[in-house]
């Protein structure tokens, strides 16, 4: 007995049946974080990345998921990524652009590359992590995209229950220069007009202690138009190319699926570039008041943000934020970048919204989830064999269910191609119409 009884703990600790399952999901607020790398001169923004995490307790057909923070806490890294001093001259400067005496490595909040989220309300965060764009085997080429790594611990053993690889984007590509537009910084400097006690030999010059910045949160001096009014209307009259100035045109920050798969530009959501000013001088809150997913031109109020939010502060099915099933504005998965669809791929095994209830319940629930959705039609219809995306498996499935071939339909409204009553010949047409090119529009399942 003395000798198997250390057998049978390990046996009961190695158990599924006791062991608690979670699920943790990361993501970060923006979708994307441009950041100057030269601090000597003028600048834009300080690296800060934010990065948020939600976990669940996985449920099953008696109990409901939950989302929890009680007795657990989430660690971040970026692996591969481990300092940041000589990467950007940030800490030479941040006393004197931000009053801020910083130990090497640490970013504006106190926080450096590795550390835990803190828990608030519920879910996790961390601010200002001071990321760069260079992970410590190559300081030459930036890679924006970098993968983070959350881990999910038991707070009081340290025992990590689950991970997650969130991508921790941040790009240095803030062009002005490089961009072709001005031929060198001073020369920027220099065309500024001297009023308000502008000053292009005091430098650094931080553009936001004159013009207010609600992503650094400076009121700016009276009278002053907030930067975005500014450099947008100004730019507005040279040019319509968002990617002059955000990152850009080798970055691609705008990597989601209303781009990869429906064509959109930032004017398609955001307008042009002397709309982005205009819209603040008619009174628009810069950063603070931007597109949203509800509005009644794009998806309407069952997919709306809740009233008065942002996505990014938005919570939906369960008190998951849009984000932990959707990913990051500006990388709605599917994203076209891979690494956007890591996360969701390792917890569902394909890339997407985070679709597949079973992840978070244990089960698959027949009761409504998100939006009022049940699991076996998502998005549009089409999915006839309900795998992921609509090809022409999906026709074989419906041809052999409607020619008698014995295929037994998982998903009735999947294969309920135009929605209209039943599954029948005009369901076919209009698949082979979609399939082949012939224009189609799949409706969606709702
Ligand atoms: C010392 C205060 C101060 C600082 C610092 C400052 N600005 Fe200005 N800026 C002003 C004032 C005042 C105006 C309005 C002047 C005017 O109406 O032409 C202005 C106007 C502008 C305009 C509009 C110019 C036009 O002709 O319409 C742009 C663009 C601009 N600033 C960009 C910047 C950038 C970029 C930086 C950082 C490199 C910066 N500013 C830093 C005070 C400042
Ligand atoms: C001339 C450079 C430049 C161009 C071109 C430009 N931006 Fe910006 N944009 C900036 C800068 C600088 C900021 C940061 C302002 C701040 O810190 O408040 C900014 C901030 C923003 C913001 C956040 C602030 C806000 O007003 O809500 C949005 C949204 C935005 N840009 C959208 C766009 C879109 C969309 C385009 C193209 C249609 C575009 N920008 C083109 C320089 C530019
Ligand atoms: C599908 C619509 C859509 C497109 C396309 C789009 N944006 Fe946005 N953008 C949004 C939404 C929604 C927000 C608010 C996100 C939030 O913070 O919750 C936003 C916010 C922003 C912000 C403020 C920071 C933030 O994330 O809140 C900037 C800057 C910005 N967008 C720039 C751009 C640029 C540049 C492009 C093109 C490269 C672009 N956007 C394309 C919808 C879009
Ligand atoms: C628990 C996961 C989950 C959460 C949380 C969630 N959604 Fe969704 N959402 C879905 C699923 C599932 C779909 C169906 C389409 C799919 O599978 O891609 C969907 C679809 C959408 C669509 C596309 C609708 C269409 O016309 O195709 C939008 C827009 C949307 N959600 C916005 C939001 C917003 C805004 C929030 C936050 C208030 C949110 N979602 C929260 C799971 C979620
Ligand atoms: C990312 C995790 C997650 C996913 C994915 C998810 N759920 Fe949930 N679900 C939750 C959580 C958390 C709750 C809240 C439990 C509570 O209220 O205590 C919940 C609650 C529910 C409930 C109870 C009623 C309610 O709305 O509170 C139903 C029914 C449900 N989900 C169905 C679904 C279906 C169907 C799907 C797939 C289309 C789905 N869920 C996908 C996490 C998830």
């Amino acid at each position: 007995m003395r000798k198997l009884l250390p057998c049978l703990l390990i046996l009961l600790a190695g158990s599924p049946v006791f062991a608690q399952h979670y699920v943790l999901i990361g993501w970060n607020d923006l979708g994307m974080h441009c950041s100057n790398q030269d601090f000597s001169t003028f600048v834009v923004l300080p690296p800060y990345n934010n990065i948020h995490a939600q976990a669940i307790l996985v449920g099953d057909s008696l109990t409901l998921p939950q989302v929890v923070t009680a007795g657990l806490r989430v660690s971040y890294q970026i692996p591969g990524n481990t300092y940041s001093v000589g990467k950007t001259n940030f800490w030479d400067y941040a006393f004197q652009i931000f009053g801020a005496t910083l130990a090497p490595n640490i970013g504006l909040t106190g926080n450096g590359l590795t550390g835990d989220l803190t828990k608030t309300e519920n879910y996790f965060a961390v601010t200002g992590v001071p990321i760069t764009p260079y992970t410590d085997a190559d300081l030459l080429h930036e890679d924006p995209f970098q993968l983070g790594f959350l881990m999910l611990h038991d707070s009081v053993t340290g025992q990590i229950f689950t991970t997650a690889q969130p991508v921790v984007p941040v790009s240095n590509e803030i062009n002005c220069v490089s961009s072709g537009c001005h031929a060198t910084v001073q020369a920027l400097l220099n065309q500024h007009d001297a009023e308000g006690g502008f000053d292009p030999a005091n430098t650094p010059i931080l553009c936001a202690s004159c013009h207010s910045s609600n992503a650094l949160g400076t009121p700016g001096k009276p009278g002053v138009p907030p930067l975005s009014e500014a450099i947008h209307k100004k730019h507005g009259e040279f040019t319509n190319d968002c990617y002059k100035c955000h990152p850009g045109p080798n970055t691609q920050c705008l990597r989601d699926v209303m781009k990869t798969q429906h064509g959109f530009t930032c004017q398609t959501c955001h307008g042009s570039v002397t709309q982005v000013g205009e819209s603040i001088s008619s009174g628009r809150i810069p950063w603070l008041q931007e597109p949203s997913c509800g509005a009644t031109s794009c998806h309407g109020s069952k997919y709306a943000e809740e009233p008065g939010k942002l996505f990014r502060q938005s919570r939906g099915h369960g008190g998951l934020f849009c984000s932990a099933c959707h990913g990051e504005p500006h990388a709605i998965v599917p994203s076209g970048n891979a690494r956007d669809n890591v996360m969701n791929i390792s917890l569902q095994g394909y890339a997407g919204t985070l679709n597949k209830c079973s992840v978070c319940h244990g089960y698959t629930p027949s009761g409504a989830g998100p939006h009022g959705l049940s699991q076996c039609c998502l998005g549009t219809r089409g999915n006839v064999n309900n795998t992921g995306i609509v090809d022409l498996s999906d026709l074989s499935a419906l041809i052999s269910y409607l020619t008698g071939g014995g295929y037994v339909l998982p998903c009735t409204e999947a294969a309920n191609i135009n929605g209209a009553g039943i599954v029948d010949l005009s369901d076919l047409s209009a698949l082979v119409s979609y399939l082949t090119g012939g224009g189609y529009v799949l409706p969606s399942c709702v």
